[in-house]
């Protein structure tokens, strides 16, 4: 019988990406990918070690794997991936010693070996940072790139060379590498011939990327952008996440000028007050990061922007919170993310004595989310009476209802009738509750394709 595999993902996109290309390597190596873990003979954690509590979530959800069976009543082989395992290694098998494997993001080629090693009783931890994993993973085939819908992401670019003093990812990912440009549009044409019509290029920090053209040069973002915007079936370009710093005038320009360029832009900011952003290594000012919003609005007036927040960065007092909401006054965000400052190990910041205490951190986020909220609320229902055209994705939770997205990346409900999956439609919002947008197909629906 054919072995099952689960894969379970905590994180960001990258880690959803990652475990596209994780279930193709296995599949390449006989396995069935299933999506629940119930009859599952190997398990495979794809973990986050942003905050603390994500990394510690999966050591509640290894003790509950702990006594887990598969099919045929052995024991569910479990693997660690993603950054914890990167972070922490050998530290997870001797923490859970039913752990079988412990494999890092780059590493993840050697997934075939690693089972076969686990299965004859041995523990590997395959940590190396040093290789271009892409170079050696399975592709998928057509009707598993079918099979997973009508947007896909892509990854461009991994790691990061920021080294903001918070933060763990130029730990856990390694340097900033890009692909090579022709690599990238290999992979994007195999997902727009296999019916794919939206694209959304990853990277922890993705406007920083610099591919190898073939040429001896380099590619910038906005090149890529221009390229892929050249294939006839793909409707829609997003990328996600985004420095201030890269911000080039190139793709500033894109967002002015290429139409499949989606209006949507997460530019994380983290704080507004310029003695926290220095403390936090940011290397910007919030006053150079509002004056670069105001040039990319200039560009593109009606573009939604979302960001990432921390409050309860260590020496943050009531001024630097305030200068945080000021900022989001400012600026006014569509959407965005707001954390509780996490000390992470091996980070700078972690070892600062002016931590602040979480009664406080925990107060300044909830007034910032509730100030975020509102601004979402403000933003969705601007859209009510508008027209904008819709991708639908997937049938809606409702019979007789389809979901899509709009260019601002809100879901938007409609009627089934409107259109089928992949379709492009012009819809007239009609109500917005929560993060979601209901609407009617307009009259003379203007389907662009
Ligand atoms: N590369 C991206 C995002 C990285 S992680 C960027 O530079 O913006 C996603 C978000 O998690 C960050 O933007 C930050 O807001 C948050 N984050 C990172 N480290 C954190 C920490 N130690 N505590 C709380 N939030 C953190
Ligand atoms: Fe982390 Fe900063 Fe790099 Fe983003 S830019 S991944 S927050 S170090
Ligand atoms: Fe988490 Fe790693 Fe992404 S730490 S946010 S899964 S890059």
């Amino acid at each position: 019988m054919e072995k099952r595999a689960f894969i379970k993902s905590y994180g960001c996109q990258m880690n959803v990406y990652d475990a596209t290309r994780m279930a193709d390597q296995l599949r390449a190596s006989g396995y069935d990918v299933v999506d629940e873990q119930e009859g599952a003979d190997l398990v495979l954690l794809n973990t986050c070690h942003i905050r603390e509590k994500a990394a510690e979530k999966v050591y509640s959800e290894l003790g509950r794997l702990k006594g887990a069976v598969g099919a045929a009543g052995a024991p569910v082989m479990i693997g660690v991936a993603g950054c914890v395992a990167q972070a922490e290694g050998e530290e997870i098998i001797r923490r859970q010693p039913r752990v079988d494997f412990v494999v890092g993001p780059q590493a993840y080629h050697h997934l075939p070996d690693l089972i076969a090693k686990a299965g004859a009783g041995a523990k590997p931890v395959a940590t190396e940072l040093d290789e271009d994993k892409f170079e050696h993973l399975a592709r998928p085939s057509r009707r598993a790139v079918t099979a997973r819908g009508v947007t896909a992401f892509l990854t461009v670019q991994e790691g990061c060379d920021k080294f903001c003093s918070f933060c763990v990812v130029p730990y856990t990912r390694g340097a900033e590498v890009s692909r090579p440009v022709a690599e990238v549009m290999e992979e994007a044409v195999q997902l727009v011939d296999a019916g794919v019509r939206e694209i959304t290029l990853l990277g922890q920090n993705v406007n920083a990327y610099h591919g190898g053209d073939g040429k001896g040069g380099t590619a910038s973002l906005a090149d890529l952008v221009g390229r892929l915007a050249a294939l006839d079936g793909l409707a829609r370009i997003r990328f996600t996440t985004s420095h201030p710093n890269d911000m080039g005038e190139d793709l500033i320009a894109a967002h002015r000028d290429e139409p499949k360029l989606m209006p949507y832009l997460h530019l994380p900011v983290q704080a507004g007050s310029d003695r926290i952003l220095k403390a936090m290594n940011r290397k910007h000012t919030a006053g150079s990061y509002a004056a670069l919003i105001a040039r990319i609005r200039d560009a593109r007036p009606d573009l939604a922007l979302s960001g990432d927040f921390i409050v309860g960065f260590p020496g943050e007092t009531d001024a630097d919170f305030e200068a945080t909401m000021a900022l989001v006054e400012e600026v006014k965000y569509a959407s965005a993310y707001s954390f509780k400052y996490s000390p992470r190990p091996g980070t700078p910041a972690a070892g600062r004595e002016d931590q602040v205490p979480a009664d406080v951190a925990s107060e300044r986020l909830q007034r910032l989310q509730a100030l975020l909220t509102a601004q979402q609320k403000e933003f969705n229902l601007g859209l009510v009476g508008r027209r904008v055209p819709v991708l639908i994705e997937k049938p809606g939770r409702r019979e007789g209802q389809v979901v899509g997205r709009s260019p601002y990346l809100q879901p938007v409900h409609i009627p089934a009738s409107a259109g089928a999956v992949g379709d492009m439609v012009e819809v007239d919002i009609t109500a917005a509750e929560g993060n979601s947008l209901f609407g009617e197909v307009a009259p003379e629906r203007s389907a662009a394709a």
